[in-house]
Parts: structure tokens; C-alpha cells; sequence
């Protein structure tokens, strides 16, 4: 029943085919016992410094990791057996059974069936109420979340991420909730946040902090405004043919302000190395994909503050909806800190 690693899930940019050559050269390069992870995205990177480090920080802005990391690197208790338990008697739920809900009245038939989208809206429901009642801890409570983003994002209708749902038949009955296989960290110490990077940067002592920023105009929080609208289920209006919410969490990584951003934020870390990730795309044609800061911009900021070694590698992925293979560069910056 625990399905679900930390690296099953859609999410633009992660990382997690890139981890062997990533950490191959911090170990080289580096040396240090703690490792901030300052743009966590799906946290694949924090799980693989887990093997290294004695101390992990992470961190994202967004409401839906912030849950997932407190769900697999969380050091509370959960019973398993409970958790089990919860999931079956939610599996064997009938869609008769069901009422309507915020969830499928708006995204059903759309982003979902209509009759798994009343199913999500009703495991929503259905944890936040365990929640209320005493009947789960905290842990158990992102546990439960995060299994819920884990087990939606295979079956939405889209390419991956929410910006649009697929305009044709929707296929429905297909959810079913599985549980996601927490992490062991015993022995380590781990602090969670939920922070603008910037202000995180200048309060965090750290030995390697690792960045790897969004670098075009596409904004996470409203890719994924509909996970973040599922985990604070706060029920906002919607809008839009995408049926967004109104605007959260707009990073300025994903404006014109990107590299006086990142030049600030490089400044006020204290490190002794800064490892940065960072590809290609800004030749692509779509303005949307176009990068915000430049590569030498990158570089410039990064040797104001120490001596910098650059490695690149070519990187073959698809693009999203098309069946053509892309070659493009990824590059990985350690700057040792004067
Ligand atoms: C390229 S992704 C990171 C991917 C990650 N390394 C992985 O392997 O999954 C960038 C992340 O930075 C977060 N982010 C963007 N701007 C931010 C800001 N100003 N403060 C904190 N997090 C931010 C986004 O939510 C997104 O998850």
C-alpha cells in the first residue's frame, strides 16, 4: 500500500535524473556537514544529501512541498497500520455514497473525471475531519495529504502541470489512493521551511547551500495552483479557463528583477560553497521558456563572492506533449566562498 517515493511525481525542473552526477561533483568539490536545499521543489535533491550529510535544511515557498517534506522527513511518529486502514476504507468508498464538493463541481470533467474528481474533493474532506477529530497526529495529517498529491498526479488530465487540462474525453474511475513510503532519518537533523528564499538566505548558516531557482517566466505557484489550492483548501473563487485562484507566492526569480535577485541572495548566504544549477534553455523559441538570467550573469554574481568551477553535461528530454527529443546543456556552478 505505500507506493509512492519521494522523486513519482511530475514536477518541472526536478532533478532527480540528475542526482549521481550532481552529487559526484559537490563530493568532489565540497566538504562540509550541513546542505540547505533553498528552492526544494519536490525535495529529490534533500533525499539524496540525506546519504551525506548529518544535517539537511529545506525549504520551498509553496504550501503542497512544504506538506510533502514534513510528511517524508518528518521525525513524529505514524501508524502505519492506521494510515492502512484509512486508505482502504477510502478505496472502498462507492461514488453514490458521495456528495458533491468544491473539488468536482469545479474541476470534474476537466482536470479529472467527474467521479474521481468527487472522490478527491471527498478524501480532502474526509482527512481535514480526521484532523479536527483528534483521530490522526500531524504527522499522519501530511502523511495522508501527500498521498492524496501522489496518487492525482498520475491520472490528471494534463500534460503534467495544471496551466491548461487536455480538451477531449476525460477518463474517469481510474483513482485510487495509495500511500506514499516516508524516509528514514534517524540520526539526522532536518528543519523544514516555508520562506521566500531571499529572507531564508540571509538567517541560515549552512556549509553547502544548493540553489537551483526557476529561471523563466513560468511561475510554480500557478503551475501547480491546483495542488496548492487541494492542500490549503481554502476554497477559493476560481478563474479562468484554467480555473485559477487568485495569484500567491509570485517569485521574483520568474521576472526581469531574476538576476538582481539572485546577485542579493548569493551575497547574503553564509557558506562555504554555493552550488548552482543551471540549463540552457533561454535559446529556446517559446518567450514563456526564455531564460531570465543569463549564464554569465550567473557566473558574474557567483565570482563576486569566491572562486568558481563550472561542469556541464548534455541532458536529453522530452517536450512536454511533443514527441520530439531536445538536446540541451546542464550546467552545475560550485563557487567557493572567499
Ligand atoms: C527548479 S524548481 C526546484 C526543483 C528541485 N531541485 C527538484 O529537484 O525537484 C524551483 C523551486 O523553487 C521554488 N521557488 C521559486 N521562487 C521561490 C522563492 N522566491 N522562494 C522560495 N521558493 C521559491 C518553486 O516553488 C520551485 O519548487
Amino acid at each position: 500500500m505505500e507506493k509512492f517515493n519521494i522523486n513519482n511525481r511530475r514536477y518541472i525542473g526536478n532533478k532527480s535524473k540528475l542526482l549521481d552526477w550532481i552529487f559526484e561533483k559537490i563530493k568532489k568539490y565540497t566538504k562540509g556537514n550541513s546542505f540547505l536545499d533553498i528552492f526544494s521543489g519536490t525535495g529529490s535533491v534533500s533525499k539524496e544529501a540525506l546519504n551525506y550529510y548529518d544535517e539537511i535544511i529545506i525549504n520551498d515557498f509553496l504550501f503542497s512541498n512544504n506538506v510533502i517534506y514534513k510528511a517524508f522527513f518528518g521525525k513524529e511518529d505514524y501508524d502505519k497500520q492506521k494510515l492502512r486502514k484509512i486508505a482502504l476504507d477510502i478505496n472502498n468508498k462507492k461514488f453514490e455514497d458521495l456528495k458533491e464538493n468544491y473539488f468536482d463541481k469545479n474541476f470534474g470533467n476537466k482536470y479529472f473525471g467527474k467521479r474521481d474528481a468527487r472522490k478527491i474533493g471527498f478524501i480532502r474532506d474526509e482527512i481535514e475531519k480526521k484532523k479536527k477529530e483528534n483521530e490522526i497526529n500531524e504527522r499522519e495529517y501530511n502523511i495522508l495529504l501527500s498521498s492524496l498529491v501522489y496518487s492525482i498526479d498520475k491520472i490528471a488530465n494534463t500534460v503534467g502541470h495544471y496551466e491548461a487540462y487536455i480538451k477531449k474525453s476525460v477518463r474517469d474511475n481510474i483513482l485510487v489512493f495509495n500511500l506514499i513510503k516516508p524516509l528514514e532519518t534517524k540520526g539526522k537533523k532536518i528543519t523544514i521551511f516555508r520562506e521566500e528564499a531571499n529572507k531564508l538566505g540571509e538567517k541560515i548558516k549552512a556549509d553547502i547551500v544548493f540553489l537551483d531557482p526557476p529561471y523563466n517566466s513560468r511561475q510554480y505557484s500557478r503551475f501547480y495552483h491546483l495542488i496548492e489550492n487541494l492542500i490549503e483548501w481554502e476554497k477559493p473563487e476560481l478563474f479562468g479557463v484554467a480555473l485559477k485562484p487568485k495569484e500567491k507566492n509570485m517569485s521574483d526569480y520568474c521576472r526581469n528583477t531574476a538576476p538582481k535577485v539572485f546577485d542579493n541572495l548569493v551575497k547574503k548566504l553564509n557558506c562555504k560553497y554555493i552550488v548552482v544549477t543551471y540549463n540552457n534553455t533561454y535559446n529556446s523559441k517559446s518567450s514563456s521558456s526564455k531564460n531570465k538570467i543569463s549564464f554569465e550573469e550567473i557566473l558574474k554574481s557567483l565570482n563576486e563572492v569566491g572562486k568558481t568551477k563550472i561542469f556541464e553535461k548534455e541532458y536529453k528530454f522530452f517536450n512536454a506533449g511533443k514527441t520530439d527529443f531536445k538536446a540541451h546543456k546542464e550546467f552545475l556552478f560550485i563557487t567557493e566562498v572567499k
